[in-house]
């Protein structure tokens, strides 16, 4: 006798039945890249379908992510200036302040923002350069600043992404001692150095000077070093922790699954979307399959929410 599990495979309504995840669009957050200038709307190169969007014509994507269902966007700033200190992340009219203003006064979608400095720093860092070293104590200071600076024009939540020590611990002080008891911080936490961030760093133009982000972001090698990152990030008062990327980290997500009670982000990165966007183009695979079977992975890996560019283009193949 063998048992017969092609039975249970038979026709679509059979799978349906025994389907054992889904992937559903309140799991998925929109990342959005918003630039100084006025009237733009520009295709990044690298990420076929992903725009960046001037301040003004940020409605036009909110109201897509909301007929689309999706929850919740995650904001990154492209600015005009950047310098040494990277100043403009926490300026009261600054990109990200102005994005956040501005959605909110036409969509109760949920906004996430990226707390980091790359994108404004002179050196693409993230964070201050002290004799050629990321300061992580001096950028501390910085990073609380360019949270409350967020949150006080009306983000919902943070998202630091600078891999310093003790941000979190940082963040929720500051957050807490100005009145937002209430703001959440998701922790990009086991956040790898990876090759997969290369479109991002064409899309927001935040790729570092010199160097690379070794000495800060983690070795894709480790696995229990992540789990000390999450550890450390829980116990600072991080309220959602992140991995990213996700599909070369799958294993990282469900670690983090068995191992910690808190809800899990996995970053969907953009070498991953650029990955399939491109092989689909050449004909080699076929989009809409490598999509969700990708997301779906995620899902299937431990992760609650899934932060992908895919959002938009996943709902019609989901409930
Ligand atoms: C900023 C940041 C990066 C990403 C999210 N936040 C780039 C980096 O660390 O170099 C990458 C996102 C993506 O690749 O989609 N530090």
């Amino acid at each position: 006798m063998f048992k017969r599990t092609r039975r249970l495979r038979v026709n679509e309504n059979i799978r349906s039945l025994v389907r054992e995840t889904f992937v559903n669009r309140m799991d998925l957050i929109y990342p959005i890249f918003v630039i100084e200038g006025e009237n733009i709307k520009e295709e990044i190169n690298s990420m076929p379908g992903v725009f960046r969007y001037s301040v003004d014509r940020l409605p036009e994507i909110i109201k897509e992510v909301e007929e689309a269902g999706i929850r919740g966007v995650l904001l990154f700033g492209i600015p005009e200036h950047k310098d040494e200190c990277g100043t403009g992340a926490f300026e009261d009219d600054g990109i990200i302040q102005r994005a956040v203003r501005r959605i909110k006064e036409i969509s109760d979608v949920y906004v996430i923002t990226d707390v980091c400095m790359c994108e404004y720093t002179s050196h693409g860092h993230c964070g201050i350069i002290e004799d050629g070293y990321v300061d992580n104590d001096r950028t501390l200071e910085y990073l609380g600043k360019i949270a409350l600076s967020h949150v006080k024009s009306g983000a919902d939540m943070v998202a630091p992404s600078d891999m310093m020590d003790g941000r979190i611990r940082k963040i929720r002080e500051v957050l807490d001692e100005a009145g937002y008891v209430n703001t959440p911080i998701m922790a990009y936490s086991a956040k790898y150095s990876s090759a997969f961030y290369g479109p991002f760093r064409e899309a927001a133009e935040s790729a570092p000077k010199f160097g690379n982000r070794k000495q800060y972001q983690m070795d894709p090698a480790n696995i229990r070093e992540a789990m000390i990152e999450i550890e450390n990030d829980i116990l600072e008062g991080a309220d959602i922790v992140m991995v990213k990327p996700a599909l070369a980290y799958l294993d990282v997500i469900r670690w983090a699954r068995d191992k910690f009670n808190v809800p899990i982000a996995a970053y969907n990165v953009s070498g991953e979307y650029s990955m399939i966007k491109a092989a689909a183009k050449l004909g080699y695979i076929d989009e809409e399959s490598a999509m969700m079977e990708t997301l779906t992975s995620i899902k299937r890996a431990g992760a609650d929410i899934i932060i992908t560019y895919f959002a938009l283009s996943a709902i019609h193949l989901i409930s």
